[in-house]
């Protein structure tokens, strides 16, 4: 796990030099396709980069979007009329026969189909009309994390492709992500992760927030803190955190806020606020310090695109020190294998 972990600025780059024409010339197709809306379909941490993804379409291009559950095809046997709309597959192995049933489901409807996978031989990637490999190498651990920014990062060259209507990405984007590999190196090399895991190696339970393009980071922090360290973790958007779960949020709940520096972010204040008057123990993850805050990860201010693909990094990072820290072993999950197989 900590090789994968340090692997991904090299995989981001290899990604933005190497994948980027193949990306370009899918999201162009889509343009002239014009869905009516976007149906994403993933598991898991894959689950988590659809999220991203849906806030992206949704933000980026106005498209509707919506998330499929796989058992509406495989359990219930029903087919939606996905006729006019794009529906993509997201997962790091394309080895889950639901995701393929959807896609098969989809494309028998009238739709267009994408697999986004690692896995261009997989059954899912020969299912779907169109493809593209996310180009992460191969993942030894059991938790995906190189995979996971991998696809966060081809899902945002896709859309911001498929918004430009050619493929390729407007000057300010290219701009933006030219800096992304480095940055993702800085983030790795100065974290603090290492520390904040002795604070919290006897921690019971912790609690993961964000809001927009941050919400992804807090589904996916605490699916790899219950994967590697056993540790019950809750994640909610801030929103929802104060419909009703704030109420046991106390200073024994560890609570990871990812805030980022721009409206996703500012959304957060009133949350912080609030978990402030709970007395809770918040760790801020982002670039500014915060009111209540009692510990932090530091991350850059960069665009709340680019932050979801910097912030689980440290995060990450978190995950495997908690667990060698608890005396587990962050390589060998109990219960899991590599590749998952859902009906
Ligand atoms: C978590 C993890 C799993 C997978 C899930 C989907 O670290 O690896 O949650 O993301 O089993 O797998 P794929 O992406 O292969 O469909």
């Amino acid at each position: 796990m900590a090789a994968d972990i340090a692997e991904q600025p090299d995989v981001l780059a290899g990604l933005l030099d190497h994948g980027a024409a193949d990306i370009a010339s899918v999201a162009a197709r889509i343009a002239e396709y014009k869905p009516r809306s976007i149906v994403f379909t993933a598991r898991g941490t894959s689950d988590h980069a659809a999220l991203y993804a849906a806030y992206l379409t949704e933000i980026r291009l106005g498209i509707p979007t919506s998330l499929a559950s796989p058992s509406v095809v495989t359990v219930y046997d029903s087919r939606p009329d996905w006729s006019d709309c794009l529906v993509i597959a997201v997962s790091q192995s394309g080895g889950s026969p639901d995701l393929s049933q959807v896609i098969a489901a989809a494309r028998a409807s009238g739709a267009l189909t994408l697999a986004v996978t690692n896995n261009p031989a997989s059954r899912l990637a020969g299912e779907a009309e169109l493809q593209i490999d996310i180009r992460a190498g191969h993942e030894r651990a059991v938790a995906a994390t190189k995979t996971y920014t991998a696809e966060l990062l081809t899902l945002l060259l896709l859309i911001e492709g498929i918004r430009t209507g050619t493929g390729r990405l407007e000057a300010a984007e290219s701009a933006m992500l030219d800096k992304l590999p480095e940055l993702a190196s800085d983030v790795l090399d100065g974290s603090t992760s290492a520390e904040l895991a002795g604070r919290y190696r006897f921690a019971e339970r912790f609690v993961t927030t964000g809001r927009g393009y941050a919400y992804p980071t807090a589904r996916e922090t605490a699916l790899k803190l219950m994967e590697t360290s056993y540790l019950p973790s809750l994640a909610f958007s801030g929103a929802d955190l104060l419909h009703g779960p704030l109420a046991m949020t106390d200073a024994g709940v560890p609570v990871l806020a990812v805030v980022g520096a721009g409206p996703g972010g500012h959304a957060m204040w009133n949350v912080l606020t609030q978990l402030g008057r709970q007395r809770a123990d918040v760790v801020v993850v982002g670039a500014a310090d915060l009111p209540g805050q009692t510990a932090r990860l530091r991350t850059p201010a960069v665009d709340e695109r680019m932050a979801a693909i910097l912030d689980i990094l440290p995060l990450q990072q978190l995950a495997l020190h908690l667990a060698i820290g608890r005396g587990e072993n962050p390589d060998a999950p109990r219960g899991l294998k590599k590749v998952t197989e859902t009906t």
